[in-house]
């Protein structure tokens, strides 16, 4: 594993959370109350791209079925809506190690 500098954390701040491209990889960052998270960007269900974020239930949406995804540990806690019985504890997703490091943030992937 190796650490990549991504995006400012200025604008992560803004945004709350992002997707963005590391290496071959899409990782769904977020801050929230000045704490850094990481997780694979891609939805376990049908690859969508992740997300809009619930900083206050620390959760990433999914905007294609609205799966949502625990951003401490990357796990499925809500299922897509076109799958409501879906096996959510087979599909979460990886969580990375994040830092921020001379104002831009770094994940370790
Ligand atoms: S692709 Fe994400 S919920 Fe379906």
């Amino acid at each position: 594993m190796t650490w990549h500098k991504t995006i400012s954390a200025k604008a992560l701040k803004g945004a709350g959370g992002s997707s963005v491209k590391v290496g071959d990889e899409v990782v769904y960052i977020a801050s929230v109350n000045d704490k850094l998270y990481a997780i694979n960007g891609v939805c376990s269900h049908a690859k969508c791209i992740l997300g809009i974020i619930e900083p206050e239930k620390l959760k990433v949406k999914c905007l294609c079925h609205h799966a949502e995804f625990n951003l401490t540990d990357g796990k499925m806690v809500t299922p897509p809506y076109v799958a409501p019985d879906i096996l959510m504890d087979k599909l979460p997703l990886k969580v990375y190690s994040v830092k921020e490091e001379n104002g831009f943030i770094e994940v370790d992937v």
